[in-house]
């Protein structure tokens, strides 16, 4: 028998305190907030994604009467990504939330399905991706790698 342990660190700012680009992927996530399509739940998400090239491209949630038939945030803009630029590979994720029953005072991390799909970018391009969280308000969260909160992942190495 034998016992492991996984541990991984991670940051906390204050909005104020972000490196000025960090800053400026977060209120994009921020503000495309407001495109979130979310009738059912009243949780709308924003995500933007870095590209290796500069560019930033947004996504929201878009659910659907059909309630799994809706669109996480991240997946929307991961696929959005994907679809212009395919050959090129993401460096950071920021990701904020908006909620129409309360005020959301802590950063709310990708669900277990978007850390998967975020995965396959991260392997894909054999690179890290950054993820950026924030509530509404309260501290901004700062992970390194999709990997630290998706341990024992399953990737294409399997295949
Ligand atoms: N949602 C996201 O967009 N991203 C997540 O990682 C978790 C949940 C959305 C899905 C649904 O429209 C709403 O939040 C409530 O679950």
């Amino acid at each position: 028998m034998a016992e492991k342990e996984i541990k991984f660190s991670y940051h906390t700012f204050n909005f104020g305190e972000l490196p000025i680009a960090d800053a400026e992927l977060l209120q994009a996530a921020k503000d495309v907030l407001q495109n979130a399509y979310a009738p059912y739940s009243g949780f709308k998400v924003g995500a933007a994604v870095l590209l290796e090239n500069g560019h930033v491209l947004t996504g929201t949630n878009q659910e659907n009467a059909a309630f799994p038939v809706g669109l996480c945030a991240e997946g929307t803009a991961l696929s959005v990504a994907s679809s212009l630029f395919p050959q090129t590979g993401i460096k950071k994720i920021a990701i904020s939330v908006k909620s129409s029953t309360h005020t959301v005072q802590h950063p709310v991390a990708p669900c277990g399905v978007c850390r998967q799909r975020l995965l396959e970018y991260e392997t894909r391009f054999n690179n890290s991706i950054e993820i950026i969280l924030m509530g509404e308000t309260g501290d901004v969260l700062v992970i390194k790698s999709v990997k630290d909160i998706l341990p024992f992942y399953f990737s294409k190495s399997e295949l």
